[in-house]
C-alpha cells in the first residue's frame, strides 16, 4: 500500500504503543530511491500481538515509523471516548466520578495533541466530552473544592488545560451561568494554553528564569491558541477570547495586548483567575506547588490588581467556604 499524502502520516512515538489499544493499525515507513519518497506499509499491528512489534521495532531503531491520523482519530473517538461515554451512560455513576473518569483521558488526548505531530482534528474527539460533564453537573452540581481533590498538580502543559477548564466550569456554576454559557467556558478553559504548542520545548520546560527574548516568544501564546481555534472554526467568541486574554491583567498590565479592566472580557477575566491558580497550586521546573490557601493569599494580598476584583471575591468565597 502506498499513498503520496504525507500531510496524512504522523511520526509514531514508540511510548504510543505502549498504550492500550484495542484495535489494531498499519505501521508505515517512508519510502527511499524508487518510492518517490511514498509512505509504505511496514506492517499491521494488532495489540496481541505487541511483544513481536516491540522486538521488530528494536531491530529497526534507525527507522522512522508514522501511523495514518485517521487511525489515530479513531482510536481517541471510537475506542477512548466512546468507551468513556458507554460506561457512564450505562452506569450513571455521581457527578465526581464522572469527572474523575473523563479526567485522565481529557489529559492524554491534549497531551498527545501537544506532544505529537498531530494535527489539530485529534481534538475533535473531545467533542463529546463537554455534554458529559454538563449532564453530570446538572443532576447534581459540583462545587470547585471538590473538584481541586480529583485534579493532578504536575507541571504537563495537559494538566494544566483540563485543570483549567475544569476550575473554570467550577466558577461558572458559581455565577450560575446558563448551561450554554458554562459549556462555552469550560472549553475556553479547556483549550486556552493550545497555542504553547507551538512554543519551543526547550523553553517551556526551563528550569531557570527566562531570558528577554524566551519570554516575548512565550508572551505569543495566547494569540497562537486563538489563531488555532478560529482556523478550526466552530467555537464561540467567548471559547476565543479566554485563549486570547488569559494573561491579560485587569490593571493593564498583562500581555500580549495590555488590555484593562472591563476591556478584557468576562470569560478572559475568568480564566486569567483560574489560570493563575492553578500555576500556583502546581509543581513547578523552578518551585514547588502552593496550597490552595497559601495560592488564594497570594492572589488577594500580593497581585490582586491582576485581577477583576468581584470576580476573584467569588472564587475566595467559592474555596474558603465549602
Ligand atoms: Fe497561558
Amino acid at each position: 500500500m502506498a499513498d503520496t499524502r504525507s500531510d496524512d502520516y504522523k511520526p509514531l512515538p514508540k511510548d504510543f504503543l505502549e498504550k492500550d489499544w484495542k484495535e489494531g493499525f498499519g505501521i508505515f515507513y517512508k519510502g527511499g530511491g524508487e518510492s518517490g519518497g511514498k509512505f509504505l506499509k511496514f506492517l499491521d499491528y494488532h495489540p496481541s500481538d505487541y511483544s513481536h512489534l516491540y522486538k521488530v521495532l528494536r531491530e529497526k531503531d534507525h527507522h522512522e515509523f508514522y501511523v495514518h491520523e485517521e487511525e489515530l482519530y479513531s482510536y481517541y473517538r471510537n475506542c477512548l471516548v466512546k468507551n468513556l461515554k458507554l460506561g457512564i451512560l450505562q452506569e450513571s455513576p455521581p457527578t465526581l466520578e464522572v469527572f474523575q473518569r473523563i479526567y485522565p483521558i481529557a489529559i492524554r488526548i491534549i497531551n498527545d495533541y501537544l506532544e505529537f505531530e498531530t494535527s489539530e482534528r485529534i481534538l475533535t474527539a473531545l467533542e463529546e466530552i463537554p455534554n458529559l460533564l454538563m449532564e453530570a453537573q446538572a443532576r447534581e452540581p459540583i462545587c470547585l473544592s471538590k473538584i481541586f481533590a480529583i485534579t493532578r498538580q504536575d507541571s504537563r502543559v495537559a494538566t494544566h488545560c483540563v485543570n483549567v477548564g475544569y476550575y473554570c466550569l467550577a466558577l461558572g456554576i458559581e455565577l450560575k451561568m446558563d448551561p450554554k454559557e458554562l459549556r462555552e467556558t469550560f472549553i475556553g478553559g479547556l483549550f486556552a494554553d493550545l497555542g504553547k504548542k507551538f512554543i519551543p520545548s526547550a523553553i517551556l520546560l526551563k528550569e531557570k528564569a527566562l531570558d528577554a527574548d524566551e519570554t516575548q516568544e512565550v508572551h505569543k501564546h495566547p494569540s497562537f491558541g486563538r489563531k488555532l481555534l478560529k482556523d478550526m472554526r466552530g467555537f464561540s467568541d467567548i471559547v476565543l477570547d479566554m485563549a486570547r486574554e488569559h494573561h491579560e491583567n485587569f490593571d493593564g498590565s498583562g500581555y500580549p495586548h495590555q488590555l484593562k479592566g472591563n476591556r478584557i472580557s468576562y470569560h478572559g477575566r475568568i480564566c486569567k483567575i483560574m489560570d493563575v491558580f492553578n500555576a500556583l497550586t502546581c509543581d513547578r521546573p523552578f518551585r514547588q506547588r502552593m496550597t490552595p490557601f497559601q495560592a488564594l493569599t497570594l492572589m488577594k494580598d500580593n497581585i490582586p490588581d491582576s485581577f477583576d476584583p468581584q470576580l476573584l471575591t467569588t472564587f475566595f468565597n467559592a474555596i474558603a467556604l465549602k
